[in-house]
């Protein structure tokens, strides 16, 4: 049975992704910062040479943006150097790597859904090193599967979701960013595309019993775009935890101005999912619902 090597397993993707069922055909072997801090190059080799992985799926991430514009140097080692590491070793070992990646790799001012092939151009340092995590990825291993995504939240970790029901229910009023739009992302539902694309790829090289060495045929290395169908902004969201979780809170639409942060957000991040769907059959729910299955579960 051929090993999944992945990473981030206390993240909010690695989280869900450990929860699924269904995972049979695969070995997975969930690591953490502790056991696989993959800003370590001999760690990771190690690694690459106990499991000798069939894939290997990069759930870790610096994830703080703000933060990521003063700490510089350990964003762009995680989000960056540690990637082009990673995509080395599979290479090295023909692995297929997917890596995931996000909307902040665009500047936000385009007025229709992103397609994946549109220009790049990093408002933040945080996009800045995941724009070069990707090049890095696709580069150095030709195997290499990036999924961009955006306005991840799930019932692990610290998200927009929590936050806002925390905020809601201890305060009567609250003001949310009204004009920056994008598709929210239920890391479960991301989890799901991640196992579909798995099987579809291990289904094309047609190599059930082995390790193949030819685990590039027929298969679809390249960038895609993942997120929940949607084209809402973050008071949108926002209203819609209110109203489902029944909140008695006034929630305020804002301009971006009105609420500085250290690193600028794009205002406009909608994907163009057409490749993803295309390319592996991937049936996207619809924001709400996903909401509504994520405040359930929580
Ligand atoms: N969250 C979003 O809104 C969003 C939007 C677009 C794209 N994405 C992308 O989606 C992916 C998954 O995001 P997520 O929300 O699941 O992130 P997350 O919850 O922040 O999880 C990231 C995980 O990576 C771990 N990690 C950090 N540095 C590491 C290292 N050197 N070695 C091993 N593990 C390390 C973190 O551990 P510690 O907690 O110990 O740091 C954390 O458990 C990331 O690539 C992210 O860039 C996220």
């Amino acid at each position: 049975m051929g090993h999944i090597l992945v990473s981030g397993r206390e993240g909010q993707l690695g989280s869900e992704l450990k929860d699924l069922p269904a995972k049979q055909k695969f070995q997975f072997v969930f690591t953490g910062r502790n056991d696989l801090d993959i800003t370590d190059e001999a760690v990771l080799q190690a690694a690459f040479e106990k499991y000798k992985p069939v894939f290997f799926i990069n759930c870790a991430a610096y994830t703080a943006v703000d933060k990521a514009e003063t700490d510089q140097e350990n964003a762009y080692k995680i989000n960056a150097e540690a990637v082009g590491n990673i995509a080395k070793q599979c290479r090295q070992h023909n692995t297929k790597l997917i890596h995931i990646s996000t909307d902040y790799v665009f500047d936000g001012k385009g007025v229709q859904p992103y397609k994946t092939d549109d220009k790049t151009d990093p408002v933040n340092y945080y996009g800045y090193t995941k724009l070069t995590g990707e090049q890095l990825a696709l580069n150095n291993n030709p195997q290499t599967i990036v999924i961009r995504t955006s306005w991840v939240y799930s019932a692990y970790g610290a998200n927009f979701v929590k936050t806002m029901i925390r905020l809601m229910k201890e305060r009567r009023e609250i003001n949310v960013v009204g004009d920056q739009f994008g598709s929210p992302t239920y890391a479960k539902d991301l989890a799901e595309a991640i196992l579909q694309i798995v099987n579809s790829e291990w289904a094309a090289v047609n190599k059930e019993d082995t390790h193949s060495s030819q685990l590039t045929d027929n298969s679809f290395p390249g960038i895609y775009h993942f997120s929940n169908e949607g084209n809402i902004s973050w008071y949108d969201f926002a209203m819609a935890i209110r109203d489902i979780q029944q909140l008695d809170c006034t929630v305020n639409p804002i301009p971006t101005s009105a609420y500085p942060t250290p690193a600028k957000r794009p205002a406009y991040s909608v994907f163009d999912k057409s490749k993803i769907v295309n390319t592996f059959n991937i049936q996207l729910k619809d924001w709400k619902g996903s909401l509504q299955a994520c405040l359930n579960k929580l």
